[in-house]
């Protein structure tokens, strides 16, 4: 099947204290691990850039597009990029650098057996206490990763009424669609504070 990527990173990292995605992470870029990943299992890759750097070269893409003002805005402006002929698509955040080629490989192939929006997740091992008092049953919780992946027709239509989410399997579902879980990475991290980045550091050494 023709499968492609879009990769988001237009984000301005708040949390990070700047574009995190920009960071050097040993030899390269975080977001330059990100699209090589997805380069190496799919036909085509769109990078979604802030609108401000749209027009630098960016190595190994099809296609750079300008951003929006929230992820799932800059997920619907790669979507708008990605050709009509695409039959599997798959969303990933720039900011995780180190998801293996294995866990790309195994989305996709989640999708090509069947399933319409396929979603890497991981077990939560924290106890996780409510804000306002009580204490989460954790064996019912999961934390979710990217790459997520999506018969094409699947995803157009979960971003066709402009919808918000942290990801994309949260608008699949509200738009009636089923969501399958596979096995996510535990090193799949994500680069959200710099203590993140100085642990993807290590992995990678
Ligand atoms: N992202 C994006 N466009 C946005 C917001 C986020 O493309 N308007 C991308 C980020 O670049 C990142 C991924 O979505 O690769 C996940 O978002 P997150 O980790 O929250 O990154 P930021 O939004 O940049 O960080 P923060 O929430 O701390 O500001
Ligand atoms: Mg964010």
């Amino acid at each position: 099947m023709s499968v492609w990527a879009i990769v988001v990173a237009a984000g301005s990292g708040s949390r990070f204290g700047g574009p995190k995605q920009y960071e050097r992470l040993g030899d390269r870029r975080v977001l330059d691990w990100s699209v090589a990943a997805a380069r190496s299992v799919c036909k085509g890759v769109v990078l979604v850039v802030a609108g401000e750097r749209v027009g630098e070269a960016e190595p190994d893409v099809d296609a750079v597009v300008a951003g929006g003002a929230t992820r799932s805005a800059s997920v619907r402006a790669g979507l708008a990029a990605v050709p009509a002929d695409a039959e599997v698509i798959l969303v990933h955040d720039a900011a995780r650098p180190l998801a293996p080629t294995a866990l790309w490989r195994a989305v996709v192939d989640a999708v090509e057996a069947g399933n319409d929006a396929v979603v890497p997740a991981v077990p939560v091992t924290d106890t996780i206490r409510r804000q306002s008092g009580g204490t989460v049953d954790r064996s019912d919780l999961l934390a979710v990763q990217t790459p997520q992946g999506f018969r094409a027709d699947v995803l157009r239509r979960a971003h066709a009424s402009e919808g918000e989410g942290t990801d994309d399997a949260s608008l699949a579902e509200a738009a009636g669609c089923v969501v399958t879980v596979v096995d996510g990475e535990p090193t799949n991290l994500k680069i959200t504070t710099t203590d993140d980045l100085a642990m993807a550091e290590a992995r990678l050494r």
